[in-house]
């Protein structure tokens, strides 16, 4: 019995397994609206086999947009679009599907990254628009410096996260995940190296998780709780001067009692420079682990989880409730599936692929030598209850006995 695939919960969601497709930036939105490449990226998502695809960090307000090609959803066009995505994604299976919210923050107003790998701040002539931050430190040089927000402007940030979820609810979102991680906003309030504010969102430790914790708090009042509430979490930021893994346990331990599902835990991006231990498979399962053992909140492991049997150790072993995927998607957005072939777990294949599967294919075996056949692969094609995904048993011929 894989624990991978067995069924999990997440606020008030069932999911059909523990794998989770990780948010993605795609840098391909017009005016912050989701584009016909979006559907087809994420319907591919949906049918990777993971129980949860998570859609990219998503703009609260445009000054929070990170280039040109983010998406937001803080206008009716945006919203519109979303709903219709999601409409369309939600046919292709079961899987949940869920979206960051986002702002970039001091790292707003950058080229957009296929075009430039690294993202390069605009130049005025290409259409820059003016960063916000806690304190007015740029991102490095070269890049603008933010502008101090004022009691005013946190609060309608704030408040443009309650309204962007509410428009994530219409839109048909079953998950909302507020991104507090890689320097972005909420993150560069929460690190004492880019928070030098004296007044109530800064200074010690508490103040500087306020803004976080006001989100939360704002977002889980119009989120409902038949739906999942989670937060990108900064784990550290690698340099003693920033936050530390026990930081953000503090303010795990207060985001649950907002009211948060769960936690996914990153790290690093709060500046540059800082030396980062290169990344090693599962390194920051340890994060998350400790987000398992210091809080009631489900936690999830990013980053370098790229083989079956590494994911399925980190939820068999406790390590991680969840497991979050993203390049390992993009490189083979069937990777839920042929898990499941290579952990022997049945899974539900799109009745349009079912050719595909283990076994109704023989070459499955030759392209996937260590795959192992689900124990019910008799079974696969006639499963004794039919969802939408199987294709249903032939009707019964009626009986010619007496
Ligand atoms: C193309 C791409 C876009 C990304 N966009 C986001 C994003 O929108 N939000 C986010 O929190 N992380 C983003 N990330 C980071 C991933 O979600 C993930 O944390 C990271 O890639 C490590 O996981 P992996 O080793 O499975 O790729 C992005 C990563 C990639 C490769």
């Amino acid at each position: 019995m894989s624990a991978l695939f067995s069924q999990g919960r997440l606020g008030g969601l069932d999911l059909d397994n523990r794998i989770v497709v990780s948010p993605m930036c795609q840098y391909s939105g017009e005016r912050g609206v989701a584009q016909p490449w979006h559907l087809i990226h994420i319907g591919n998502l949906m049918m990777s086999g993971a129980g949860l695809v998570i859609m990219e960090a998503t703009s609260v307000e445009a000054a929070g947009l990170g280039t040109h090609g983010c998406l937001g959803l803080y206008t009716d066009e945006q919203e519109k679009a979303l709903g219709s995505l999601v409409a369309q994604a939600n046919k292709l299976s079961s899987a949940r599907l869920g979206i960051q919210l986002t702002h970039t923050g001091r790292k707003a107003a950058t080229r957009t990254i296929p075009e430039r790998w690294r993202g390069e701040p605009l130049p005025p002539e290409e259409g820059a628009w003016k960063p916000v931050a806690p304190s007015p430190i740029a991102y490095d040089a070269g890049w603008q410096v933010p502008e101090e927000l004022t009691e005013d402007g946190i609060r309608n940030i704030i408040q443009a996260f309650a309204d962007s979820a509410v428009r994530a609810d219409r839109a048909g979102f079953d998950l909302v995940e507020i991104h507090g991680a890689h320097g972005y906003l909420i993150h560069s309030f929460l690190s004492p190296i880019t928070n030098l504010r004296t007044d109530g969102w800064g200074g010690s430790a508490d103040r500087r998780n306020r803004f976080a914790i006001e989100i939360v708090r704002a977002v889980r009042a119009v989120w409902p709780r038949s739906k999942a509430l989670g937060f990108r979490m900064n784990s550290t930021d690698w340099t003693p001067e920033g936050s530390t893994l026990d930081d953000a346990v503090d303010l795990a331990r207060a985001l649950e009692t907002e009211g948060l599902d769960y936690v996914v835990m990153s790290s690093g991006n709060i500046k540059p420079g800082i030396a980062i231990p290169p990344a090693a498979p599962g390194h920051q399962v340890p994060f998350a682990t400790a987000i398992k053992k210091g809080t009631g909140l489900a936690a999830m492991a990013v980053g370098m989880i790229a083989k079956p049997e590494q994911a399925e150790a980190v939820v068999a072993s406790d390590e991680a409730d969840f497991v979050a995927l993203a390049r390992p998607m993009l490189d083979n957005p069937r990777w839920g599936l042929h898990a499941a072939a290579a952990l022997g777990a049945d899974i539900r294949y799109p009745p349009q692929y079912i050719r595909a599967r283990p076994n109704n294919w023989l070459g499955f075996g030759f392209v996937h030598p260590d795959a192992k056949p689900p124990a019910t692969t008799q079974q696969l094609d006639r499963p004794k209850s039919v969802s939408s995904w199987d294709r249903p048993a032939a009707p019964e011929k009626p009986s010619t006995a007496a």
